[in-house]
């Protein structure tokens, strides 16, 4: 698949995309937005690839969505073409996880990206915002919703309504980032994390997301007898039947994704 915008390579189990706008910050675009939409789309009937890491460069992940883009479109241009919905949510659709690796700035659309994939993995030079604020509009992506679950009310609140930008150290701290990792060297430890990920059983890791993803969809009681079914079937799983034998005989397991 050739791609203008973004980079694709795949290597162990891994699919890494690099959004790759350096002139403009890696603003989303609908050019942008459309190769990725393709690009999960193949990674998820490609077996080879059982982990997904987007990223951007060392100056932005994405500074938000293209603003040149956005300027001079109006409302029953952007109602009617349902703008940011089509094609631009399909990182929330995948079965497989996928990882945001951030360095710089992750605002607006970018920071709702991130928080789009299944955790976010930030350098120590990450900045993440909602400056839509200040373009007088308002976060579109699901930021208003999704920065609210990770960091609460009162945080989210203050950075939507005064754009302030948040270091890698308070994402760390509020549960918007994983974990905070030093700049050098980032990326080999992100696709050491994948990797680590890549190698489990895929059914398991799947069984995983999708029972982490019921929070925000049920109550806790609902939750956990969702959870609880998905253990259960894991029981009909040869993967489970391997993962346990190995420890007991310490060895390595070799899952077979069945
Ligand atoms: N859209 C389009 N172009 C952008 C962009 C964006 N979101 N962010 C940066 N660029 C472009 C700049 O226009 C500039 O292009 P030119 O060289 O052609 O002038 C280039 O990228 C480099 O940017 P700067 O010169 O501004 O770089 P800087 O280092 O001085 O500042 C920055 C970096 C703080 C990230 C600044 O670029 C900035 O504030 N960007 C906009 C951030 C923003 O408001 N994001 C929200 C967008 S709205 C949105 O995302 C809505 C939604 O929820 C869906």
């Amino acid at each position: 698949m050739a791609f203008e915008n973004i980079i694709v390579e795949k290597k162990d189990g891994v699919a890494l995309v690099t959004l790759n706008r350096p002139e403009a910050m890696n603003a989303l675009c609908t050019p942008l937005m459309e190769e990725l939409h393709d690009a999960l789309e193949d990674f998820e009937h490609d077996d080879a690839v059982r982990v997904v890491v987007i990223t951007g460069n060392e100056k932005a992940f994405a500074a938000g969505a293209d603003i040149k883009e956005m300027a001079p479109r109006d409302f029953m241009d952007v109602y009617k073409a349902d703008f940011i919905t089509h094609k631009w949510e399909r990182v929330t659709q995948c079965r497989k996880p996928v990882i945001a690796a951030v360095s710089g700035y992750a605002l607006g659309g970018g920071c709702e990206l991130a928080m789009m994939c299944d955790f976010i993995l930030a350098s120590e030079t990450a900045k993440f915002g909602q400056p839509e604020v200040t373009l007088g509009t308002l976060p579109g992506i699901g930021g208003s919703q999704r920065l609210t679950r990770l960091v609460g009310r009162a945080k989210a609140m203050e950075m939507c309504l005064t754009g302030r930008m948040m270091d890698a150290a308070e994402a760390e701290r509020s549960g918007l980032a994983a974990r905070v990792i030093p700049a050098e060297g980032f990326m080999d430890e992100i696709m050491k994390t994948a990797q680590k990920i890549a190698g489990f059983s895929q059914v398991a890791v799947m069984m995983i997301k999708d029972a982490v993803n019921r929070v925000d969809e049920t109550t806790l009681a609902e939750g956990v007898r969702y959870e609880r079914q998905l253990f259960h079937a894991s029981f009909g799983t040869a993967d489970q039947k391997e993962g346990m034998a190995a420890f007991i005989e310490k060895r390595k397991p070799a899952f077979k994704d069945r």
